[in-house]
């Protein structure tokens, strides 16, 4: 009777104490949203010492959790109009380059309460029927966001596509353009990657990447084959700068954003003009994917899709060699065109 009694306290104690715990969770995760929904007051401006940029700050991260909200389906169109939402053309576009890590730094820098990021690639500027449908269907597809905040797209096809420089001047002749760039021939190896996973996965086989990469007939660099060329930085860099000075680009070490994120994104806070918002809290790393994973706030964090990180196929040593002797003078262009030198041998 008494071990009944014992047992059943027990069971009780249980149920209380997941509920209690469960509780807490809930009320965690609420408090978290609800800090985020928080409207701010009109006239808190005239009360508290508070600085301007903390005000804004404020504003921005309230605006950045009501999109949050309405990416979720929890804000309403009701409250997008009260808000004053719109859809803005981007302020500055991560126009390449192809596995670079565009991805990467394009979520890590959606870490700030100050950018919204377009989740898809839009390809309006490299797709002729995109843009014949105008520069009104591309805000369109544009996520929300409020008149402080600034639109960041990556679209990696921008930087190689002859037509994209012009157009996007076209648009905006002071927007800011990001470039983040890997070792060459690491770069290409890794696009090579990609090409051959979709191919494995419909079931067709695939060249080795020494085949492409390698004139079978001249024994010498394959200058035709794409993986290569989109790996000759400066010679898309040289289209861009016909129409938009050096200054307005920002070159991102994609090897350092891999291994060390923090100090990339603190460069292109500053390029971008934003105060300094993401911290190590934002960024932690995480063993298994063997990357730097995104920490939103205590219960809410991701890492980057299965696709990115692949495991790159093995590759002859002296193709390798051979590449890197062909980039070497086009990096070394690169490093004298952009100002910002890396050690790629
Ligand atoms: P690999 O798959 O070759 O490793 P993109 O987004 O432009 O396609 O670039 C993909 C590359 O982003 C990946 O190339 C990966 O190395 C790199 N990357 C950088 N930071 C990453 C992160 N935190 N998580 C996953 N991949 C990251």
């Amino acid at each position: 009777m008494l071990f009944k009694q014992q047992a059943l306290l027990r069971q009780k104690l249980f149920v209380l104490g997941s509920l209690a715990i469960g509780s807490l969770l809930y009320l965690v995760a609420r408090v978290g949203s609800l800090d985020r929904l928080q409207p701010l007051c009109p006239i808190d401006g005239r009360f508290g010492p508070r600085s301007q940029d903390e005000m804004q700050l404020r504003a921005l991260q309230f605006k950045r959790g009501l999109l949050h909200e309405f990416r979720k389906g929890n804000a309403t169109k009701e409250q997008i109009r009260l808000h004053n939402l719109v859809q803005q053309l981007p302020k500055a576009i991560i126009i390449g380059v192809r596995k670079g890590g565009t991805r990467a730094l394009l979520e890590m820098l959606n870490l700030h309460p100050a950018v919204v990021k377009a989740s898809q690639e839009i390809h309006f500027f490299d797709n002729d029927e995109n843009y014949a449908k105008g520069i009104e269907w591309y805000r369109k597809k544009m996520p929300f966001s409020y008149p402080h905040q600034i639109t960041i797209e990556k679209s990696p096809a921008y930087f190689i596509t002859e037509e994209v420089p012009e157009r996007i001047y076209k648009m905006n002749s002071s927007i800011k353009l990001l470039i983040i760039v890997r070792e060459p021939t690491t770069r290409a190896i890794s696009d090579y990657t990609q090409v051959l996973e979709g191919k494995e996965r419909k079931n067709k086989t695939y060249y080795k990447f020494e085949k492409l990469a390698i004139d079978p007939n001249t024994c010498e660099v394959n200058t035709k084959y794409k993986a290569v060329r989109t790996s000759i930085y400066t010679k898309h860099l040289e289209r861009w700068l016909k129409y938009f000075p050096v200054e307005q680009f920002h070159i991102v070490d994609g090897d350092r954003l891999i291994t060390e994120p923090l100090p990339e994104l603190q460069l292109v806070e500053k390029f971008l003009n934003l105060p300094p918002r993401i911290s190590q809290y934002n960024l932690y790393f995480n063993a298994t994917r063997g990357f730097y994973c995104l920490r939103f706030n205590i219960v809410f964090n991701k890492c980057l899709a299965g696709s990115k990180g692949r495991i790159h196929p093995e590759v002859d040593t002296s193709v390798i060699t051979k590449l890197r002797k062909f980039f070497h003078p086009f990096n070394q262009k690169f490093y004298q065109i952009t100002g910002r030198t890396f050690n790629w041998p």
